[in-house]
């Protein structure tokens, strides 16, 4: 990466700026998966062991409309972050400075310029009286807003140790040479979120392997019925054109044999089909067995897993088995690479309570890993490249 790395020299004695991401989810305001925080603590150890003045913390949490509101308070993330970073974390409501050595300010995402990457909102920041800014927030680093973008332009700006680690391993992919051994697990429901990666794989990988409601329209484009499932008819078209991609690169494109259907999500009443017997009121929810079995294979053979997008709806048990399975066949892979990523994705192996030190790299990346690989220049990367 063509920026320059973090040092000492840069930030001892230095009141530091840093920009993470807490966008993490809560219940019933507690934090019920920690992996962004756990993955800013390299960072902020740093900062403290290598004699920083003050560190102000600035991150967001979900999408408030520019107020305050009491569900996404960074208050809620306080006690976690303490724990990680074993030292106490003053928390700040207000965007001013306070005296301890380790602050995490309010949701930066109450101003109403944080977004808009408004001059003014900079100003505020800059009032924290930060002499250096570090993002290491890689999964916001696609927005170019304020606390990500704004204040780079106005101090010496470095990324931290997370923004390093996600780039080194994601950056191997944005090739367009075919990788062998390179198989694409995804799933999901938007088809539309995943076209540019798909038909980047399309062109890279050995194998791509399809589940989800993405799956769905894949296999409504090839003329399948797919009964009442949720499936995107303005996507069929981009469907084919993925199917062909591949076809044209002898990517192998797997789609499920079999699924799981029901009338209704919260049904319990459901049955298992040939993908060919799908029809009428039926919605599928998962891929069935043989399917599991199929992607299995085509997994142990793999050199490197890339997943993001669960390939049920697992948050049901019903349906949970093809996204619990094929997470379990990953984990154990000994030889290959294995890197996974997407909130969904970090939520299934928090369920079905995976070792995330099994796989080789988990980003914290939903968006930005997305776009990252689809080779977009992440505007939170390129500011600090330019500077
Ligand atoms: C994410 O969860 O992908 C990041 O925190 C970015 O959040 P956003 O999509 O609301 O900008």
């Amino acid at each position: 990466m063509k920026v320059r790395p973090l040092n000492q020299k840069a930030v001892k004695g230095k009141i530091v700026a840093v920009r993470v991401d807490f966008n993490v989810p809560l219940e019933d305001g507690k934090v019920t998966e920690t992996t962004r925080i756990e993955a800013s603590i390299p960072t902020l150890k740093y900062l403290i062991d290598h004699g920083a003045k003050q560190i102000h913390i600035l991150s967001h949490l979900g999408r408030p409309k520019g107020e305050y509101d009491e569900k996404m308070s960074l208050a809620h993330v306080v006690k976690t972050l303490e724990q990680f970073l074993e030292h106490p974390v003053e928390f700040r409501s207000e965007l001013t400075p306070g005296e301890s050595l380790v602050q995490l300010h309010e949701n930066v995402r109450f101003h109403k310029g944080e977004k808009k990457n408004d001059p003014e909102f900079i100003k505020e920041l800059l009032n924290l009286k930060a002499e250096v800014f570090i993002n290491d927030g890689f999964a916001v680093s696609h927005r170019a807003h304020a606390s990500v973008v704004g204040l780079a332009h106005y101090l010496p700006s470095y990324p931290g140790f997370l923004v390093e680690k996600e780039i080194t391993h994601l950056s191997p992919f944005l090739s367009d040479e075919k990788m062998p051994g390179l198989c694409l697990l995804t799933g999901g429901a938007k088809l539309e979120t995943k076209v540019k990666i798909l038909k980047h794989f399309a062109l890279t990988a050995e194998n791509i392997l399809i589940g989800g409601a993405i799956a769905n329209t894949l296999l409504v484009a090839k003329g399948y019925d797919v009964g009442e499932s949720l499936y995107e008819e303005d996507e069929l078209e981009t469907a084919r054109d993925i199917l062909q991609i591949a076809q044209a690169n002898n990517t192998g494109i797997y789609l499920p044999v079999d699924v799981v259907c029901a009338e209704d999500i919260k049904s319990d009443d459901t049955q298992e089909v040939q993908t060919d017997e799908v029809s009428g009121k039926m919605k599928i929810f998962d891929i069935g067995k043989k399917s599991i079995k199929n992607y299995t294979e085509v997994l142990n053979h793999a050199q490197t897993i890339i997943w993001n997008g669960p390939v049920g709806c697992f948050e049901f048990t019903p349906f949970e088995l093809g996204t619990k399975k094929l997470l379990k066949v990953i984990a154990a892979q000994k030889s290959a690479q294995t890197i996974l990523g997407g909130g969904d994705t970090l939520e299934a192996i928090n369920k079905f309570g995976v070792d995330k030190d099994a796989f080789t790299h988990v980003s914290t990346g939903g968006g930005s890993m997305l776009e990252f690989l689809e080779g977009k220049e992440l505007p939170g990367i390129e500011v600090l490249k330019s500077l």
